[in-house]
């Protein structure tokens, strides 16, 4: 951590920005709370002090990920009459958004070449004119101290369990990532550092794994369950299980058929079999397919998927459609309404009447407005678009940037809610620190 708050210990974030005395010139200050570092899904507070009364100034914020590539945004805000601008109250007035959005310089990070510094604090409302005022590099990571990070090479298996820090078991996670392949472990890790024991699973694209995937086979994803039943520092009988996209589905089937499954969170699930048939033992759940006459031209110029789904012929009773009814726990499904990739809400519809059609409960749908199919932990920009190994081209995502971020916090808190609740964590560790 580069960056100090000039601030003595034991005084508060209201004490420390009520001190409005008169500065000597260039005594402008950047305050970030957390100082120094905090975890990716936390808030961070941003103030400037020391500006003149009204001053307006240019807030640049940049951004390198792990792979080299630089992100930025920046807006343009005015200072108060005591010369104090909180990003928790002052609006934005324009730039990369606009209104009071305190996460505003996070969420909406956009791939750039050009700076390397967290946070910049310029004279004016032209970002690439204004005279540098002050500035803070502030550090958000995904491993909280303390949490463990193991590589899995069980059997087949394939990925990293991250372990929570102090002495087990943990209630245990297997989260599952979408089309992209490999192995992701950003939100497993950040699931480590609210309590619970998270595996984050490969199942193509990876080491010795297929290259390619042109079927699901279920007996891959129960070696994975039974490694985390039958491990020291997992808490049994059951396991839950977080996927998005693709993987929502996977692990849809993971609940319907294997046994041990506490709880599952599909975000943008489909229900269905969609472009792959999905096969355990003797079992076949054949494909929905696809029919690319479907496919639209976006305004973008971009591709649209969203429609390119052939017909669920029977609803419910369609033969694609995963056999949800047979999960033994409950399930949550996360809607973004704006999804592009297909139609998610329609798909939780279809999956709720047919489990109240099998005598089951109605389960848990949260459907967010403007949000599209990619739904991160909070305060990952929007990705609106991106090329989908289903085409090998850009297609477009859905999603407006703010209400697309809102979604993302609050869906956060829910899963998190959600798996405290089924798998029952130790509360105090695992309650979101939001
Ligand atoms: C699976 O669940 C059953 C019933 O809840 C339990 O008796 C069994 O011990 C569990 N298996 C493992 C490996 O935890
Ligand atoms: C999936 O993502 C899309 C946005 O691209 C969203 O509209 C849809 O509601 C999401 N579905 C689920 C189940 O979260």
């Amino acid at each position: 951590p580069v960056f100090r708050t000039p601030r003595a210990p034991g005084q508060g974030w209201e004490n420390d920005l009520s001190r409005r005395q008169p500065r000597a010139a260039g005594m402008v200050t950047v305050i970030l709370q957390p100082a120094g570092r905090c975890r990716w899904d936390e808030p961070v507070r941003i103030a400037v002090r020391g500006l003149a009364p009204g001053q307006p100034v240019t807030l640049r914020a940049s951004l390198r990920d792990e792979k080299g590539a630089l992100f930025r945004a920046h807006a343009r805000y005015q200072a108060d009459a005591g010369g104090l601008l909180d990003l928790a109250r002052a609006p934005a007035l324009g730039g990369s958004f606009v209104g009071v959005e305190p996460m505003g310089l996070v969420w909406a990070l956009e791939p750039d070449k050009r700076f390397w510094r967290f946070l910049e604090v310029l004279d004016g409302h032209e970002p690439d004119a204004g005279r540098l005022l002050g500035r803070a590099v502030h550090e958000r990571d995904f491993l909280r101290p303390g949490v463990r990070r193991e590589p899995v090479r069980a059997g087949r298996a394939r990925g990293t369990l991250f372990l929570p820090p102090g002495p087990g078991p943990f209630p245990g996670i297997i989260d599952i990532c979408g089309i992209g392949g490999g192995l992701l472990e950003y939100r497993a890790s950040l699931l480590a550092g609210h309590g619970f024991a998270t595996l984050a699973l490969a199942y193509y694209d990876f080491e010795d794994l297929p290259k390619e995937i042109n079927s699901i086979h279920l007996d891959y994803f129960e070696e994975a369950l039974c490694y985390m039943l039958q491990h020291s520092e997992v808490k049994g009988p059951g396991i839950g299980l977080l996927g998005i996209s693709l993987g929502a589905d996977i692990c849809l089937s993971m609940a319907s058929f294997l046994k041990n499954i506490s709880a599952t969170v599909s975000i943008n699930g489909s229900g269905f079999s969609a472009k792959r048939g999905i096969y355990y033992k003797q079992t076949c759940i054949p494909s929905l397919g696809h029919d690319f006459r479907r496919l639209k031209v976006a305004f973008s110029g971009l591709l649209d998927v969203v429609d390119i789904r052939n017909d669920i012929v029977g609803g419910h009773e369609n033969p694609s459609m995963i056999p949800i009814e047979k999960a033994q726990g409950p399930i949550l499904f996360i809607v973004g309404q704006d999804d592009h990739n297909w139609r998610s809400e329609l798909y939780a519809q279809i999956a709720s009447e047919r489990l109240q059609a099998h005598g089951k409960e109605k389960p848990e749908i949260i459907s967010y407005p403007g949000t599209g199919h990619y739904i991160e932990p909070p305060y990952f920009p929007l990705c609106p678009a991106s090329v989908t190994k289903l085409l090998n081209k850009p297609i477009i995502w859905g999603g407006e940037p703010r209400a697309h971020s809102r979604a993302q916090e609050d869906a956060w808190k829910q899963i998190l809610t959600f798996f405290c609740k089924h798998l029952g964590a130790i509360q105090n560790i695992a309650s979101p620190k939001l």
